[in-house]
């Protein structure tokens, strides 16, 4: 028995790969320094836990909404509204279980063989994955470095053509960190405002910047009636476990999406959407003091890695990734993340587990203590001076 064709064109995430290869050699009794997979290393928030013991207890057990609970798409709506400076009420949420079925579901109901699909390259691989499963055709448009990560807007312009049904952008940016700067995203609402095209907003680093605040292109005047605002609970509130997730759209894709979710998961678990009431309604120092931790070692990690010989890492200004230049080196990128890994304990990611663009780039992800991530660069250092003798 054969699986069906389109399964040759779905692709895994290395995150999830190397992690068990890492978790393999501590097997073994390696010591290995995980900087690998993308999730917050803090406790989900007291409240937000205490909030869905309740909700057990209450009896949240049972079936709920395919769109979500009202009282939480209340809540996100009055979160969007506020933080994005947008009208938009309960009836344009839609809750899903967590932030990747809102990749899923939208471009599974909007995408045919031969549409294209814009998408920032090196970029969350679901990406490009969900575009070759589908049958559409990428359409990839490469960040650049000396541009703080964000497009060539003339290359951007260049891919955009008739059969552009779908533009994916994210900022903060995985895995490079970057936030595309206001005027850019202006420019990119200027060249779509005519088309007949979606914009998919991932904003699920929404919470989690250094400097600019990112700016939603569904906030531009005429934007969020072609835009899709996906944004969860996994990276704000440390709850990638939880699966709780939801996307901002017009009335025409929620129903789309609800038929979605009907056919595949029902709805998304009732006690966990009770948390997430609590999470966005209840005290927000927790979110802060996260925050406020990742800027004290990003500072630090990354003046170290640039002091590594052939790294060259630019401060990121979101999410929690460092994305260093290791051209320098004279390795590639996946040979050289191996080589950290077996050799010198530290799991990163080669920036080709991103797409084509992401070579001559690793990926640190900095959800690790202060303290691992300064013995990692040493451990980086230590193996490069050894391995140019
Ligand atoms: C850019 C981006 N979008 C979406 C997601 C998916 O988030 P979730 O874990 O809530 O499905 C991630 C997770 O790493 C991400 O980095």
């Amino acid at each position: 028995m054969n699986l069906a064709s389109r399964m040759a064109r779905i692709e895994s995430e290395s995150a999830f790969e190397v992690l068990v290869r890492a978790r393999a050699l501590e097997a073994e009794g390696r010591d290995i320094i995980h900087l690998e997979i993308g999730e917050p290393d803090f406790a989900t928030p007291r409240h937000i836990i205490e909030a869905a013991k309740r909700a057990l207890d209450d009896g949240w057990t049972k079936y709920g909404p395919p769109q979500g609970l009202l009282a939480l798409r209340e809540a996100i709506a009055a979160e969007v509204s506020q933080t994005r400076g947008i009208g938009v009420g309960p009836e344009h949420v839609c809750v899903v279980p967590g932030g990747k079925p809102m990749i899923f579901f939208p471009m599974m109901a909007l995408l045919d063989a031969g549409d294209e699909v814009i998408y920032p390259n090196p970029g969350f691989p679901t990406y490009e994955s969900m575009i070759r499963f589908l049958g559409a055709t990428p359409a990839p448009v490469p960040l650049v470095e000396e541009r703080g990560f964000s497009f060539d807007l003339d290359v951007f312009a260049r891919r955009l053509s008739g059969r552009t049904k779908l533009v994916i952008l994210n900022s903060p940016q995985n895995p490079t960190g970057g936030v595309i700067p206001a005027g850019d995203v202006r420019s990119i609402a200027d060249m779509l405002r005519e088309r007949d095209v979606i914009v998919l907003s991932d904003e699920i680093y929404s919470r989690i910047w250094f400097g600019e605040p990112p700016l939603s292109i569904a906030s531009l005047p005429g934007m969020l009636e072609k835009t899709i605002m996906l944004d969860g609970f996994s990276k704000t509130y440390s709850m990638t476990g939880w699966r709780l997730g939801y996307g901002v759209m017009p009335l025409w894709l929620v129903e789309a999406v609800n038929l979605l979710m009907v056919n595949s998961n029902s709805c998304t678990s009732s006690f966990t959407q009770r948390a997430g009431i609590a999470a966005l309604t209840g005290p927000q120092d927790d979110v802060v003091a996260m925050v406020c931790e990742f800027r004290r070692r990003r500072d630090a990690f990354v003046a170290a890695l640039n002091r590594v010989p052939g790294f060259r890492c630019r401060l990121p200004e979101g999410a929690f990734y460092a994305f260093a230049n290791i051209t320098g080196t004279g390795w590639k990128s996946k040979p050289l993340a191996d080589a950290l890994l077996e050799k010198a304990g530290v799991a990163a990611l080669s920036g080709t587990a991103f797409g084509e663009y992401g070579e001559g780039y690793l990926r640190f992800s900095m959800a690790n203590s202060y303290e691992n991530l300064m013995a990692a660069v040493q451990r980086i250092e230590d193996f490069m001076r050894l391995s140019s003798q």
